[in-house]
């Protein structure tokens, strides 16, 4: 069986490859739902539709654990996957977000000032902001929704987002934050970008996420062991142009074949 990596369109590859260096081993799928990306301006019911299509799709791959590392979908569709459509059918595998991970680190981590950007979904959902400080009611939280990220990143918009991304941060400096929690897949790729220009810390889900997952699977030991070892990566995506494929490869860092897989809903 294999570990599954799901992401609206390929900033998941960051954290696919995060993955990847923490379990070198392991026989990964990766699946971008690029035929509808973005999903962070979509309605509740239509990013549930199209992440069940998904996970029917990796588990009929053989994933025996699916990580939805998009932060979308994790806020708005995960829970009534898990409550809902897992047990009725694969109870025996499993669904993992990115949300409750993030949350846990954040709160390890001390800070009591925090900055969220995510997609307009992901923020107005305020998940990060409630669950934190339902832990922690003494975190102040500052959110501010970034939707021009993900199109600018996806669209070659690189010279534009340095602007954007000051016009975004620039209340958030202000507020005094200790920590920026980027809520959204893509911003793994600007990680760097902020913390050269800005002086709080950054939580970034390539960091986190192969921790957490270290240890998910040290307590899960029997999911872990029914996932193969032969190192192999498959990456697919319901939707390829020529962009769409270099960009795979330049987010991951050397050359990979996406396949184009058809998903009926
Ligand atoms: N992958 C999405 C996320 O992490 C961002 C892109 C989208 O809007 O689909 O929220």
């Amino acid at each position: 069986m294999k570990l599954g990596v799901f992401d609206s369109g390929l900033g998941g590859i960051l954290i696919s490859k995060a993955i990847r260096a923490a379990f070198p081993e392991i026989d990964m799928v990766y699946l971008g739902d690029t035929l509808h990306v973005p999903y962070g301006n979509r309605s509740e019911t239509a990013i549930f539709q199209y992440t069940k299509a998904c996970m029917d799709y990796l588990f009929d791959q053989g994933c025996a654990v699916i990580i939805v590392a998009c932060n979308t979908a994790s806020a708005s569709a995960l829970r009534r996957l898990q409550q809902e459509y897992l047990p009725m059918h694969y109870p025996e595998r499993r669904i993992l977000g990115v949300v409750v991970p993030t949350i846990e680190e954040a709160v390890e981590s001390g800070y009591k000032n925090i900055g969220v950007i995510g997609t307009n979904y992901t923020v107005n959902s305020a998940i990060y902001k409630n669950e934190l400080q339902k832990i922690d009611p003494s975190i102040a939280i500052h959110q501010a929704c970034t939707p021009l990220l993900v199109p600018l990143m996806e669209n070659g918009g690189e010279a534009w987002i340095d602007d954007v991304l000051e016009s975004y941060l620039a209340p958030l400096s202000k507020a005094g934050i200790e920590a920026l929690l980027l809520g959204c897949t893509h911003y793994v790729h600007l990680k760097k970008r902020i913390r050269a220009l800005y002086g709080f810390d950054v939580l970034s889900q390539d960091e986190i996420i192969p921790e957490k997952l270290i240890k998910y699977f040290k307590n899960h030991p029997e999911l872990f062991d029914k996932i193969d070892r032969h190192g192999n990566s498959i990456f697919m995506a319901t939707d390829i142009t020529p962009s769409y494929a270099q960009n795979a490869s330049l987010l991951y860092g050397h050359l990979i074949q996406l396949q184009q897989v058809e998903i009926h809903g």
